[in-house]
């Protein structure tokens, strides 16, 4: 399997060029403390939509629910976008749920895999999670998508038992290059759809699921995971929630 030296870097000029006719202007960097970070800090400098900083490795990267987000130098992608998104302030909550349908439409088309999503962002393959999304409002007109995606990552280098990465899961390729252009264009796409909510709906493997749901009070609710709100919540025996952890109670096959 993979050691670091096998591990190639990002192709920065090749990347930039190709994305650059979708309007993304990607930098990569080879280490920051984290890519969220320091998108928000150009975002409130007055940087334009479409920055997106990558890093071959985070000295601190976040998670949700203030967890981190670990990975070795090169196993995975983790990267930042800046939006300035053009839909009401009430619907920024569907852009974490949206980069999640961007990962999960990459996998399979790209990787070969029967990837799902958990509510509210997480991509699972095999039910383990291989991805995870953290987004943050930097101001009132600028929000960071940040996407941690477990590439080469050995399964002695995940965090957990539950989580995969793509070639730890058999994924056709672990190209990095291939991977973020193909994620960047699917993420340009689906903002663009008209009935987004639908794609994203079609893809979560949680909706009619048996569920716990970790509340972030420290309070949990068992039920049925009903369907995700407009408002990108997830109702569950009728009540809609907007933030917390699901736990499938019935393994999946996503
Ligand atoms: C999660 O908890 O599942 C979300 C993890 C998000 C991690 C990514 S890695 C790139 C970006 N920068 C960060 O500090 N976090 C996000």
């Amino acid at each position: 399997m993979y050691g670091d030296l096998d591990r190639p870097p990002l192709r920065q000029t090749a990347l930039a060029r190709a994305l650059a006719a979708d309007g993304w202007h990607v930098e990569v960097v080879e280490e920051v403390s984290s890519t969220n970070a320091v998108v928000a800090d150009r975002a409130r400098a007055g940087e334009p939509a479409g920055l997106v900083v990558v890093a071959e490795q985070q000295t601190a990267g976040r998670g949700r629910l203030d967890r981190s987000w670990v990975s070795p130098p090169r196993a995975g992608l983790t990267f930042s976008a800046l939006l300035r998104p053009t839909l009401a302030p009430a619907r920024w909550g569907w852009l974490p749920l949206l980069a999640g349908v961007a990962v999960a439409r990459t996998l399979r088309d790209r990787a070969d895999l029967d990837a799902v999503l958990k509510w509210p962002n997480d991509v699972l393959v095999d039910g383990r999670k291989v991805c995870g999304v953290l987004t943050e409002v930097a101001d009132a007109t600028a929000v960071v998508v940040g996407i941690g995606l477990n590439v080469t990552t050995r399964a002695d280098e995940l965090p957990h038992d539950q989580a995969t990465s793509v070639g730890a899961a058999g994924g056709a390729t672990t190209d990095r290059d291939t991977l973020l252009r193909a994620v960047l264009r699917q993420l340009t796409a689906v903002l663009a759809e008209d009935d987004p909510a639908a794609s994203y709906r079609g893809l979560c493997s949680t909706i009619g699921q048996p569920v716990r749901l970790d509340l972030p009070a420290g309070r949990s609710v068992t039920g049925t995971a009903d369907t995700v709100d407009d408002d990108g919540r997830l109702v569950v025996d009728g009540v809609a929630y907007a933030a917390g952890d699901v736990v499938h109670l019935r393994p999946t096959g996503g």
